[in-house]
């Protein structure tokens, strides 16, 4: 026969860890007690009601949670927001200037008709930013490279590239 569990099943559940985490989002410092096991999506989305990152596979896999921290694209749903205490991060709410001017990047995605839905969008922007930032003049393999980890259901990715191309200074 089997032993027992140690545990009797009317046991109270643990309650889960929390923590302070200190976030820069956007050019503003917040301070929020978030679950350890919270992500960085849940937390902008839930805690700081930014929600331009957008929830799609949750798993790594689409790219529509992506945002910047310190500059570099990652996925926000793979990204404990503890492990984000003290990081910069900017969100798609921040990348058009405090007087609402878009973003270069934002305008040549509207110029480009670089989107339909406009779900993976966000990510979209942010990994082309983070791109740009590290590469000014891509090369059409390496626009396509850095933007593989960022799916489009729309099928807009022709756009996506030609946005790219005039970004980086090609011509059209
Ligand atoms: S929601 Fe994060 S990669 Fe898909
Ligand atoms: S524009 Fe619809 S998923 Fe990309």
């Amino acid at each position: 026969m089997p032993n027992a569990p140690s545990q009797s099943p009317d046991a109270a559940p643990t309650a889960a860890p929390h923590r302070t985490v200190h976030l820069t989002v956007n050019g503003i410092a917040h301070e929020i007690e978030v679950e350890t096991r919270r992500t960085l999506l849940d937390a902008l989305r839930a805690d700081l009601h930014l929600t331009g990152a957008k929830p799609g596979c949750g798993m790594g896999d689409c790219g529509a949670c992506t945002v910047l921290i310190e500059g570099e694209a990652v996925y926000s749903c793979l990204t404990l927001a503890v492990a984000c205490e003290g990081r910069a991060i900017t969100t798609i709410e921040g990348l058009s200037s405090s007087d609402g001017e878009l973003d270069p990047v934002q305008s040549a995605f509207i110029a480009h008709d670089a989107l339909q839905c406009g779900f993976c969008t966000p990510g979209q922007v942010l990994a082309m930013k983070a791109l740009l930032a590290r590469n000014p003049h891509p090369s059409d393999d390496e626009i396509a490279r850095a933007m593989s980890g960022n799916l489009c259901r729309c099928g807009a990715y022709p756009k996506i590239l030609a946005a790219g191309r005039a970004l980086a200074g090609h011509p059209s």
